[in-house]
């Protein structure tokens, strides 16, 4: 059952490893470009990650559908999967292209208000669309979402290595997700499997690290997706799901960076949860990981599944088409998040502000040439005792968001609740909810060999252009704020919406 190969799926995409980031600011106005029709013909192959189009489909609204996924074959098993679970499948499926229609038909009322610019001042919610790439096409999706989302999380595996996530600190995200679909509360929560457009893998990786990895051994980057494999091994043997979709309409989500830990795991955790030995062997699967040929060990497994992580790096194999990224997010113990407006824009003084830990090369690079070293880009290590946080984010007109050991950072949803527009230091991070985003009206990007021309770059920002992002700020972050339970547009909300496009993208085979 469990095939102890230390494939990585990050290794799986060479010809991937493209500025995605870039991509995304440059050319957001050709994302939603190409709405799904049902036309059942495929125009991208899962595979040909080599093509033009494969690289820069994550910026269409539905990038490849059902018929791409490679056909199934009979096998026996296939052969014996009940009836029922077509009918369920084929339901579903009907749901789905209704979403599609419906969304597409939103885009196409779009682009005809839009010629008529009289009747753009009236629309409430999604007036004018600036902080999205297209606001009328989301507002149907999340709409569609809100009817016919529906998650299954499967029962297998014990707290607090599943089903289990932390509510605070960095990872939260994680557990809160987990949290929001297994207390039986939400409209997301699907009744029964058959009713589910999509299927959880509940793998809580922070708690795995923390009960299991942590008393054993030192720190380590390994990789941890066996977890995740057997996890998949085992439900993909007991029911239909998985394979009748190969994984396209199954996820995991985690903050953590769940690539490092298979060695813990299978000394520790496989045994745990399989009573099997693990095999002795085990150390040398690091050496794997760095083999050329690593791809052809098993492309398969994580060819569709769709990920959610905070560590959105598309130079590790992210896959913005199929992959989710997750932002991440500080909660202090007791609070959910803390939006404040800080100062109006007249009383920002301040230019820029950043104060956190010499973590990861970035860091480095920013504290050589910044680090207490001019008085309008205030950047510390240690921030001075007289200097209050959370108050200096507040009378910033601009916080650095640097990467940090990942590419992900807490501090760009801190900025937006603080109201101060995010300047993101990263390469090749796929920014969160970007599919539905207009990240450029509300954030400045720099990538890192720029950091030495960061005053430069945001002194060139004009006042009435600032004025106008930090609008876009104080609009974008309801997206970003975590209600329990999960109220409409919010982070969570917006998590399952960038889960439910995914799929909205798979068509299912029947039969
Ligand atoms: C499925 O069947 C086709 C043709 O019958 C064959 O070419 C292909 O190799 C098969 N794929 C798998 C994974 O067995
Ligand atoms: C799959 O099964 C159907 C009917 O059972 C058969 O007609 C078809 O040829 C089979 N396809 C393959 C690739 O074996
Ligand atoms: C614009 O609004 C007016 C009334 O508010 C309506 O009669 C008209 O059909 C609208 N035009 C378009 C193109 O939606
Ligand atoms: C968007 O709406 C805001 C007010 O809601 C307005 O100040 C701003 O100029 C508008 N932007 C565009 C591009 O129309
Ligand atoms: C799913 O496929 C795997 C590998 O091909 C197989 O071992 C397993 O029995 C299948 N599961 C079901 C429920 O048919
Ligand atoms: C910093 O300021 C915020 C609000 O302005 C306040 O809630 C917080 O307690 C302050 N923190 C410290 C350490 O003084
Ligand atoms: C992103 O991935 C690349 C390739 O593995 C790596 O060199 C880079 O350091 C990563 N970025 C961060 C911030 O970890």
């Amino acid at each position: 059952m469990a095939d102890f190969t230390c494939t990585t799926p990050f290794l799986l995409y060479p010809s991937l490893v493209i500025i995605l980031f870039f991509y995304s600011i440059n050319h957001h106005n050709r994302f939603f470009s190409s709405v799904v029709d049902d036309d059942p013909s495929c125009r991208l192959s899962l595979s040909s990650s080599s093509s033009q189009e494969a690289v820069f489909s994550p910026f269409r609204f539905l990038p490849f559908r059902s018929s791409c996924l490679p056909a199934l074959n009979n096998t026996s098993e296939e052969v014996a999967v009940v009836e029922e679970v077509d009918e369920a499948v084929e339901r579903i499926e009907e749901g789905l292209a209704m979403a599609r229609a419906s969304i597409k038909k939103a885009r196409e009322e779009n682009l005809r208000r839009r010629r008529d610019r009289r009747n753009n001042s009236d629309m409430g919610f999604v007036s004018n669309g600036s902080v999205y790439l297209n606001a009328f096409t989301f507002h149907q999706s999340h709409r569609e979402m809100e009817k016919r989302f529906k998650i299954w999380t499967y029962r297998e595996g014990e707290p607090p290595l599943f089903h289990k996530g932390p509510l605070n600190n960095i990872y939260a995200i994680e557990g809160q997700f987990m949290d929001e679909i297994e207390n039986g509360k939400s409209r997301f929560s699907a009744a029964s499997p058959e009713e589910a457009t999509v299927f959880y893998i509940p793998v809580g990786i922070v708690n795995i690290i923390r009960f299991v990895y942590r008393p054993y051994t030192s720190y380590a980057r390994d990789r941890l997706q066996n977890i995740v494999k057997d996890y998949i091994s085992l439900v993909s043997n007991r029911y239909p799901y998985w394979n009748r979709s190969r994984g396209a309409d199954h996820f995991f989500l985690s903050c953590h960076d769940w690539v490092s830990l298979s060695l813990t795991y299978t000394r520790f955790l496989f045994p745990k949860l399989t009573g099997k030995s693990p095999r002795p062997n085990f150390p040398l699967c690091s050496l794997f990981f760095k083999a050329p040929d690593v791809s052809a060990v098993d492309p398969e497994l994580y060819k569709h599944f769709i990920r959610a992580l905070c560590n959105a790096n598309a130079s590790e194999g992210f896959a913005p088409m199929r992959d989710v990224s997750l932002p991440e997010i500080n909660i202090q113990y007791g609070q959910l998040g803390f939006v404040h407006n800080g100062e109006p824009p007249e009383n920002r003084k301040l230019l820029a502000f950043f104060a956190g830990g010499s973590h990861g090369e970035v860091r480095k690079i920013l504290f050589e040439h910044w680090k207490e070293k001019d008085k309008d880009v205030l950047v510390y290590e240690n921030l001075p005792k007289t200097m209050n946080y959370t108050k200096m984010m507040d009378k910033a007109k601009f916080c650095l968001c640097p990467s940090g050991w990942e590419v992900a950072s807490p501090r760009i949803v801190e900025s937006l609740y603080s109201g101060c527009v995010p300047v993101i230091i990263a390469d090749a991070y796929v920014l969160p909810f970007s599919d539905v985003l207009n990240w450029k009206s509300f954030s400045v990007h720099i990538p890192i060999s720029k950091i030495p021309e960061i005053k430069k770059i945001i002194e060139a920002i004009s006042e009435e252009e600032y004025l106008k992002m930090q609008r876009g700020v104080l609009k974008v972050r309801k997206h970003f704020v975590v209600n329990r339970p999960s109220k409409p547009f919010d982070m969570l909300h917006m998590i399952m919406h960038s889960i439910w496009l995914r799929r909205l993208n798979v068509r299912i085979p029947l039969s």
